[in-house]
């Protein structure tokens, strides 16, 4: 049993953080907004409602959604899991082939914002709502998430809770390796849009609409 702070209740940190109370874990969801936050732990046994700083202070693991939000006071990371499921925000015409992006990826930006945290990037080629899928169906799947950190234990941590929700996990190595990942993301997304019909089967994302149960 873990001691999670989710950072940010939007569509990860909701889906991700029940996922992980359902599966025994202590889970903070952190929000700006009270409502919101008390609205997701009502009836969830393990989930509290907090801040988002209350709910960094929580976790010995912190997943951090608000994409490209930088820590107020890094030093509240310092020595905590914080796992980085964050890719860039597409264009007005949703084309990700251009412009290309450059410099440190999410995760990198991250760690270079608070050098103490042991940063994993990981969660950010995964669909959420694939994740409505019993851990058990997804498992049977195959389906994979992508592991990027210089922190070997946190890896292992962060590949722990991706098997709570039926995922693989697949390392590719150092947090210099996390760029590959989000690069993954977008051309997941890429294909969504240029291949609606398609792009499940071309990039590896499970269908499970036709298994047997
Ligand atoms: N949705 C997916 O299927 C999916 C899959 C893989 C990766 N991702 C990536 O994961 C990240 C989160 O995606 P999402 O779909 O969960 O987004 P989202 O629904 O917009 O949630 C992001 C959360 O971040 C918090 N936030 C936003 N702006 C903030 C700010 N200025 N300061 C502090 N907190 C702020 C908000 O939390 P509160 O309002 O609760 O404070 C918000 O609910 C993105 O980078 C996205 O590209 C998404």
């Amino acid at each position: 049993m873990m001691r999670i702070g989710i950072v940010g209740v939007g569509q990860v940190g909701e889906t991700l953080g029940c996922i992980w109370a359902r599966a025994g874990h202590e889970v903070a969801f952190g929000s700006r907004d009270s409502v919101k936050a008390a609205a997701t732990v009502k009836g969830l046994a393990g989930a509290h409602a907090m801040t988002q700083e209350q709910a960094v202070a929580f976790g010995d693991v912190v997943l951090w959604t608000p994409r490209g939000v930088m820590p107020a006071d890094p030093n509240l990371l310092a020595g905590k899991i914080v796992l980085d499921p964050n890719n860039r925000e597409p264009d007005p015409g949703r084309n990700y082939a251009s412009p290309r992006p450059n410099g440190l990826s999410y995760a990198e930006r991250l760690q270079a914002a608070a050098p103490q945290a042991r940063v994993v990037k990981v969660f950010n080629t995964i669909v959420m709502r694939v994740l409505r899928e019993t851990p058990e169906r997804l498992a049977a799947s195959g389906t994979q998430v992508l592991l990027a950190s210089d922190d070997g234990e946190a890896k292992t941590v962060a590949a722990g809770l991706a098997a709570d929700a039926g995922l693989g996990a697949v390392d590719l190595g150092g947090l210099d390796a996390s760029w590959l990942a989000e690069a993954m993301a977008d051309a997941f997304r890429q294909g969504m849009r240029t291949s609606p019909a398609e792009w499940r089967q071309a990039l590896v994302f499970a269908d499970l609409t036709d298994r047997p149960n």
